[in-house]
């Protein structure tokens, strides 16, 4: 026969009051109670936030989560290995690898919102909703985890439209709403209460009938995007202006997003980005000129705060990962990820993208006139 549930807290509060440690699976809940869960269903992953043990007890606030930069743009077999794309492998195979901030951009195509990069025509990877199905598909699946999203209204389309699309997909379920004055929760209070995916968009307007869905400068503050060189990353706030500094932001509670990435510009308006320095730029080096680890460092130095958010491209190179693990102090401690096949450029990958892109990558004549025709920087 089972004990009953009474017998077995009364052994759990006889085992604590006479000092044993308790087993990692009887976990205190937010609320300060003992949960119970069945020993032989739990693996690590269960005691981990976000890969970690070490995360469930810090702030949303306090650790920087590592994301993937127009994380629906491939440059991959899907668009026939597409200059304009930022990144090798897509969402779904970035949150296995623990990637837990996925940017993107939208446009509005015939009424849908789409993940379009500038325009339609130079990259569309379909639309938003079928995008975050998946995203819902793998939240769904590991619930341990809390996941941000950052999306670039590219034709400022309503906050309804997002709604419907968010409710569409399911996802709305999850998002997280801030409680004004007592800051961001501990992941673990997000896991509990199972609001667990943070969004913010650049720009809507805040709206009571979608609260999830947060104006992105009410929250967040970036460095700047148009980087160009490796000596180009710095930590000086370029959005929102109305800020002011990076030390004003962060007093008013806006959280530090680190930008870094850089493209290769072909005129002063044409850009791509740029793979050929991907290993310097990913790096988790401190003493290499542009690599994303000495970006961070001068960031954490002079803002007195980690970055909260990073955007990087290509994110399996570096790998970029390493450099949050680092902030987060859990270096070498992760659990539950999973990389791909051919990250970090190695066989399948290294082929196609690691010399000069004009004679080994593709992109299309029609979509390369719209690129040009466009005429502007892609974010
Ligand atoms: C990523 O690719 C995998 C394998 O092809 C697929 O199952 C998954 O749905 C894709 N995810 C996204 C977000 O496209
Ligand atoms: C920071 O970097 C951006 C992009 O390279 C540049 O436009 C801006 O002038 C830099 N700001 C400072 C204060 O160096």
């Amino acid at each position: 026969m089972l004990p009953s549930l009474p017998s077995v807290v009364a052994s759990i509060a006889l085992l604590i009051s006479t000092g044993y440690s308790l087993p990692r699976n009887v976990l205190s809940g937010s609320d300060g109670r003992i949960k119970l869960s069945a020993p032989s269903i739990l693996s690590a992953r269960d005691t981990a936030c976000n890969n970690s043990p070490d995360l469930c007890s810090k702030s949303y606030s306090q650790i920087t989560h590592m994301g993937a930069h127009d994380a629906a743009f491939l440059r991959d077999d899907s668009t026939d290995n597409s200059i304009a794309g930022n990144q090798y492998f897509n969402a779904t195979q970035a949150l296995d690898a623990g990637l837990r901030l996925l940017q993107a951009q939208v446009h509005n195509k015939n009424g849908v919102i789409e993940l379009c990069h500038t325009t339609c025509d130079l990259l569309d990877a379909g639309p938003l909703e079928d995008w975050l199905a998946k995203i819902k598909a793998w939240m769904d699946a590991n619930p341990n985890e809390v996941v941000t999203l950052v999306l670039v209204n590219g034709d400022n389309q309503d906050v309804a439209a997002f709604g419907s699309v968010f409710a569409g997909a399911g996802l709305d379920k999850y998002g997280y709403v801030p409680t004004g004055s007592s800051g961001w929760p501990t992941l673990q209070s997000m896991m509990s209460s199972n609001k667990r995916l943070v969004t913010f968009v650049a720009s809507i307007e805040a709206s009571a009938a979608h609260p999830y869905l947060l104006p992105e400068f009410a929250h967040v503050f970036e460095t700047a995007y148009e980087v160009t060189s490796l000596a180009g990353f710095n930590c000086t706030l370029d959005r929102p202006q109305t800020a002011g500094t990076a030390s004003a932001a962060l007093q008013a509670g806006l959280l530090p997003l680190m930008n870094h990435f850089s493209y290769q510009a072909l005129s002063s308006t044409i850009m791509f980005p740029n793979v050929g320095d991907i290993d310097t730029t990913n790096a988790p080096s401190t003493s290499t000129a542009g690599a994303l680890g000495l970006h961070a460092q001068t960031c954490q130095s002079q803002w007195g705060a980690k970055p909260v958010f990073v955007l990087v491209d290509f994110w399996d190179h570096g790998p970029a990962l390493e450099t949050a693990d680092k902030l987060n102090g859990v270096e070498g401690k992760t659990v539950g990820r999973s990389t791909p096949a051919g990250a970090g450029g190695s066989n399948k990958k290294s082929g196609a993208t690691s010399t000069t892109h004009a004679g080994t990558v593709g992109v299309g004549k029609a979509a390369l006139v719209a690129f040009f025709m466009a005429a502007v920087m892609l974010f």
